[in-house]
């Protein structure tokens, strides 16, 4: 059987749970070898052993630990065609006048500089074959302003802008850059759902579809796709996967109180 990604390299950052998981499987049941890079050690692991992948334990706000796992991709697949940033983790609902500096920086950390550490690395080898593919996971709650999250808005935001910049750059060698804003029942989300259940039922109520959408069977096609030659064309956009979520925007204010 042939797949959309035979003989590609896929590097995929929180590739342990939720969407990550989900594009993992995907890239591997189209053929590519993947490296889950995630910084929990449990999750990454069996993911990468149920596709037959490799894990590399990478904490994505550590700049060696994002080097190092591009490093390894190259040194153990032979190159890195695709990379998805994807993982995020922390942050905290809050007003923004009482946000702390460690919180925006550890949202830029984990949001922005990882992203662009992983770029950076992994656009040298791209370069070098004229041929890349780089899918930034970002967020309608940036391009809306979501209240309570400015540290995730604001590393969101600054991931778009990266995106657009890096695809007009790099647009001429044969690498690709484009934005995923998702929205899914990811495991942090059922997580959630679980203590609050009352918070499914409102979302899947919000989105037009009626439903939030699966990792493996609404996200991950998306990312195949433009991880694959058939997007050789596609570069510098977002694309919404969220069943339409963004058209009139989502109504997601919590009471942040005074
Ligand atoms: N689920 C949604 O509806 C939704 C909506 C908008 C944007 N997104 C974006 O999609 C991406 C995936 O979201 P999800 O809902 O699947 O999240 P998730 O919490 O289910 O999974 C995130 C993964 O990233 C890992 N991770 C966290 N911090 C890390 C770090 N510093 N280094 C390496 N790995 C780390 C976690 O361990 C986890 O495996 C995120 O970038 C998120 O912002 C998701």
């Amino acid at each position: 059987m042939t797949g959309t990604l035979d003989g590609r390299v896929a590097l995929v950052t929180g590739a342990g749970a939720g969407i990550g998981a989900g594009i993992a499987r995907r890239f591997a049941a189209e053929g590519a070898r993947v490296v889950v890079a995630e910084f929990d050690r449990a999750t990454g692991a069996a993911v990468a052993e149920e596709i037959g992948g490799l894990f590399v334990a990478t904490d994505v706000s550590r700049r060696d630990q994002v080097e190092n796992a591009v490093a390894t991709a190259i040194s153990e697949f032979g190159s890195i065609d695709v990379l998805v940033n994807n993982a995020w983790g922390g942050g905290r609902v809050g007003r923004v006048e009482n946000k702390t500096d460690d919180e925006l920086a550890h949202g830029m950390a984990v949001g922005y500089y990882g992203p662009f550490w992983a770029m950076r690395a992994a656009y040298l080898d791209m370069r070098q074959r004229r041929w890349g593919r780089v899918i930034n996971m970002c967020s309608l709650n940036g391009v809306n302003a979501h209240i309570g999250s400015l540290e995730y808005n604001a590393a969101k935001e600054a991931l778009r802008t990266l995106t657009r910049t890096a695809a007009r750059e790099w647009a001429p060698s044969g690498v690709t850059v484009n934005a995923i804003c998702p929205a899914a029942k990811s495991q942090a989300f059922l997580a959630v759902a679980a203590q609050h259940p009352e918070i499914e039922a409102i979302a899947d109520a919000a989105n037009p579809m009626g439903r939030m959408g699966d990792p493996y069977d609404d996200i991950a096609p998306v990312a195949v796709f433009l991880a694959g030659e058939g997007a050789r064309y596609v570069t510098g956009n977002t694309l919404f996967v969220d069943g339409g979520s963004h058209i009139n925007g989502v109504a997601w204010a919590p009471d942040l109180g005074e």
